[in-house]
């Protein structure tokens, strides 16, 4: 039998979930504290999917051949409820990768449940090592232990655990090596964000990217490392091994080598619409689908035409033109 999986043009493997816009951080490349203070105009929280909307969309997207879901913000344990989705999730659906996008503050609190819940693993964000320089890109001055208490509890609950640095020039560079061998000394997995023009508040500038190219130099000049092949098809991150074999680390360069011709992830906004990149402009409206009496068929053939007609490549395409003049979404608003 022909699956409608094996119809689309282009595989749909990943669908990255946001449950709310808001955050507790300010970190600078994302939520700038001088744009989104106590005014910001958030998403009300009657405009947020029910679980069982989210649900809906999560079992279309399966038949569609989608093997992986993620869960972001904003910051997703700011969602109440967060473990009751990811059982309902476990349980309704039969997609077993389920993972989580976080800050890690909250995680001392909710890891062991996430995990019982059904949770895989988490990537935790975390931009620096020295106290000063994470305080100061988190907008918030939240210390890093409280990030490294957060690692500490998704570890002890048995969660799989990567680390997410983005990676400005002027503002973080100089943690680069530390954090690289302290994550290297431990056997956990970091990953490199090349910082980009998501949105239009962070004031990205191509001068403030530090490139894939210059990461793994500085890193490699020190612990030596290779590259390896890719895990599975459309890996965000290139990787690379340590040569004396502690392990290994990634890089995010969606800058200066997009990976657009294998783009398998499409995004729901916690409002319920639908994008199928990053840096979109418009979504398009699923809620009202799924608050219309829709059958289960026709969201799938909603899914389907959206995902068919898609034609992005910003990565691509991207110029410092596009990057001031084009209007985009926010990425606390559209997840990472
Ligand atoms: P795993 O490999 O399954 O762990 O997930 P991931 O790397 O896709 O997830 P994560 O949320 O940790 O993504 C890391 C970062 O990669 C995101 O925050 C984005 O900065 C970047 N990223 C992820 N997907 C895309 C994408 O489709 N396009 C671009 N340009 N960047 C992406
Ligand atoms: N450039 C690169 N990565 C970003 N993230 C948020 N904003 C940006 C940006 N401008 C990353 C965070 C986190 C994930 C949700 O997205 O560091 O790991
Ligand atoms: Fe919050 Fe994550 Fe954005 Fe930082 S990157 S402001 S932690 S959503
Ligand atoms: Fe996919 Fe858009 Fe990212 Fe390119 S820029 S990889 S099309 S999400």
């Amino acid at each position: 039998m022909v699956q409608v999986k094996d119809q689309l043009n282009r595989p749909l493997r990943d669908i990255r979930i946001s449950l709310t816009d808001q955050c507790n951080f300010r970190c600078s490349y994302c939520m700038p504290a001088e744009i989104f203070g106590v005014d910001y105009p958030f998403l009300p929280k009657e405009e947020y999917l029910s679980f069982s909307e989210i649900i809906k969309v999560v079992q279309a997207a399966e038949e569609l051949g989608v093997e992986k879901i993620r869960l972001t913000g904003g910051e997703p344990l700011l969602r109440k409820d967060l473990p009751k989705l990811i059982s309902e999730l476990y349980r309704r659906t039969g997609i077993k990768d389920i993972a989580l996008t976080t800050n890690g503050i909250f995680l001392p609190k909710y890891a062991k449940e996430l995990k019982e819940a059904g949770l895989q693993r988490v990537n935790i964000s975390m931009d620096a090592l020295d106290d000063d320089v994470f305080k100061q890109m988190n907008g918030r001055s939240v210390s890093i232990k409280a990030v490294l208490k957060g690692i500490d509890a998704a570890l002890s609950a048995g969660l799989g655990v990567k680390i997410n640095m983005v990676v400005k020039k002027g503002a973080n560079e100089d943690q680069i090596l530390p954090m690289a061998r302290y994550f290297k000394e431990r056997g956990i997995v970091l990953r490199f964000i090349e910082f980009m023009d998501v949105g239009s508040t962070n004031g990205w500038q191509l001068s403030s990217v530090v490139s894939k190219k210059e990461i793994f130099d500085r890193i490699n000049h020190v612990f030596p490392a290779e590259p390896v092949n890719e895990a599975y098809y459309g890996e965000v991150a290139s990787r690379f091994r340590y040569k004396d074999g502690s392990g290994e680390f990634g890089v995010i360069s969606s800058v200066t080598e997009s990976f657009c011709s294998t783009c398998t992830r499409a995004r729901l906004s916690a409002d319920g619409r639908l994008y199928t990149c990053l840096f979109a402009a418009k979504g398009h409206d699923l809620k009202t689908i799924l608050r219309s009496d829709a059958s289960a068929d026709e969201i799938k053939e909603y899914i389907i035409s959206v995902w068919e007609h898609r034609a992005d490549r910003y990565s691509d395409e991207r110029t410092e033109e596009t990057a001031k003049n084009r209007p985009k979404i926010e990425m606390s608003y559209i997840g990472g």
